[in-house]
């Protein structure tokens, strides 16, 4: 991968077939039968860079993720929520967890996203700041007054006023507020807002040495260190690749 290699399978029309988990369940037709039908000299399924998508250099950091892949809602709510928390002179480590706690919204998979989250940050950052990131899921169905968080309006409007968590949120919430580190992700859900996300998008600039304290960049790049969860950042190169 080099910004100035050809583009690859050229000369054919590359076929691109949605990942399972974006289409099922709604109403979207799964194509794959109509595109293998269609598999010939001058068709492929794609594989490798995408020319719709801005292309990555080499060693790819984490902010060439915010840069280049990341939907533009997600990239501003992750750095406006860093920015108030930095703007509030929270801990670094806070600011970070921040940053990162809805990381793979950005471009990967929702469904449960404070675990995938917390999961392909895990290698790079402390224990504390993985585990921040995993608990503010379930942390913010719950409010805790006293610690300044209420159940959030706009829950009430994504999900419904009647909505009730499932058990294994109830549970992990109920073990988060136990532990050692709660406050680290209570301050997550307090900065996991929406309703502040007007004006301009932070630079991300700003936090640059910030994350190089705390997030520990791959030399080889995210996605080709072979760390456990290089694959998932792969996937955010390579989101169209058909295997
Ligand atoms: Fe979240
Ligand atoms: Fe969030």
């Amino acid at each position: 991968m080099s910004i100035d290699e050809p583009w690859p399978q050229e000369g054919r029309e590359r076929m691109i077939q949605p990942a399972p988990v974006g289409i099922v369940g709604t109403g979207q037709p799964n194509t794959e039968m109509e595109l293998l039908a269609k598999l010939d000299a001058d068709h492929v399924m794609m594989m490798g860079d995408n020319p719709a998508l801005p292309r990555f250099p080499e060693r790819p950091t984490l902010m060439d993720f915010f840069r280049l892949r990341f939907q533009g809602i997600t990239e501003r709510h992750l750095l406006v929520s860093a920015v108030r928390a930095l703007d509030d002179g929270q801990d670094e480590k806070v600011v970070v967890a921040c940053l990162l706690h809805d990381i793979s919204n950005g471009c990967l998979i929702r469904s449960d996203h404070g675990y995938w989250s917390a999961q392909m940050v895990a290698p790079y950052v402390s224990e504390e700041i993985a585990w921040a990131v995993k608990y503010h899921q379930p942390l913010r169905y719950f409010a805790d007054e006293a610690n300044g968080y209420s159940y959030p309006e706009s829950y009430h409007a994504f999900f419904g006023p009647d909505y009730v968590p499932p058990e294994y949120i109830r549970r992990d919430a109920e073990e988060a507020r136990n532990h050692r580190w709660y406050m680290t992700s209570r301050l997550v859900t307090i900065y996991d807002t929406y309703f502040f996300d007007d004006g301009p998008t932070p630079d991300p600039e700003i936090l640059t040495d910030i994350i190089g304290r705390h997030f520990k960049q791959p030399e080889q790049g995210l996605g080709f260190d072979g760390s456990p969860t290089a694959h998932m950042w792969r996937t955010m190169i390579w989101p169209n690749n058909f295997l």
